[in-house]
């Protein structure tokens, strides 16, 4: 496995052999099994896997989230050497972003709502660095998780609009074996904190019951996710949405393709999750 820093690097691997397929995960690294099924269906598919680990300061709207947010490069990097990955990034911030660096991308109106409106600049800043990845990588397939759900659909909207040659596959959310979906962010929880955490997922599934009861207000749904809350007093919500899965416009009335999603502070810290259901 080649783990580098440098750009030219990568470029050289990429194009030592160019009709090799390749297969990109980009990642912020404290790698977990979540992570790792991307890598594992990357590897699965290309004759080549590249994974980035970069923190990207550009996308944390808070200087102590940045600073918090958990790292162990040498715990990741035998993960990705045990998974077969042949190519790591993990480039500086001065590398990802030289003193010089004034462009971004931004991905107007997909970026707007949700985590959108809780975290301002975030998706500019996400689809800058992943924008910077497809062009060093120049990836046949890349490999994004639903569990950012947003992140997906602003991502793929950027793909289009800009004309990446590439595919973008979605892998599904892996969760805990009580529901918690997996993120590095977890590592921050106390222990109450932890078992508190289930109330996302808890909540999630309660607004997929109510509506397959039958209800289609989505006010009524979202009463019915937010009670769940009432049994996790080191839960508090920041937003629950009952969205159109491709537009993430939020419903009154549910119906077609939806995103049901929710960003929540347990003890703390936050944590995002969400589902997808189709109502025919
Ligand atoms: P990060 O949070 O490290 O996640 C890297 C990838 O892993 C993302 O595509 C994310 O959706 C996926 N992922 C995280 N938890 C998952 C889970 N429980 N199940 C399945 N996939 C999961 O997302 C980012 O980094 C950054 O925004 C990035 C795209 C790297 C740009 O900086």
């Amino acid at each position: 496995m080649n783990v580098t820093t440098q750009i030219d690097e990568i470029r050289q691997a990429r194009w030592a052999a160019p009709t090799a397929t390749w297969g990109l995960v980009p990642t912020m690294g404290f790698l977990h099994a979540g992570h790792l099924s991307l890598i594992r269906q990357a590897r699965a598919e290309n004759d080549f896997v590249a994974v980035s680990i970069f923190v990207n300061p550009l996308q944390f709207n808070n200087a102590s989230d940045l600073e918090k947010y958990p790292r162990n490069e040498a715990q990741d990097l035998a993960l990705l050497k045990e998974a077969g990955v042949d190519l790591v990034w993990t480039p500086t911030p001065e590398i990802a972003y030289p003193a010089d660096f004034q462009t971004q991308v931004t991905v107007s109106e997909l970026s707007k709502p949700l985590e959108g409106a809780h975290r301002p600049g975030h998706f500019a800043g996400v689809t800058t660095v992943v924008a910077k990845l497809f062009n060093i990588f120049q990836p046949t397939r890349t490999y994004f998780g639903q569990k950012d759900a947003q992140q997906v659909a602003v991502i793929q909207r950027m793909v289009k609009d800009l004309i990446f040659i590439l595919q973008l596959v979605v892998g599904a959310t892996v969760r805990e074996a009580d529901g918690l979906a997996l993120s590095s962010r977890n590592a921050r929880l106390s222990a109450e904190g932890r078992r508190q955490a289930v109330a996302l997922h808890k909540a999630l599934q309660q607004g997929k019951r109510l509506i397959e009861a039958g209800e289609r207000e989505a006010g009524v749904v979202r009463e019915g996710m937010t009670a769940v809350f009432q049994n996790y007093p080191l839960a508090e919500v920041e937003y629950i949405s009952l969205a159109d899965a491709d537009s993430l416009q939020e419903l009154t009335r549910l119906s077609g393709r939806l995103l049901i999603s929710m960003a929540v502070f347990v003890d703390g810290v936050r944590l995002i999750d969400n589902l997808l259901h189709t109502l025919v």
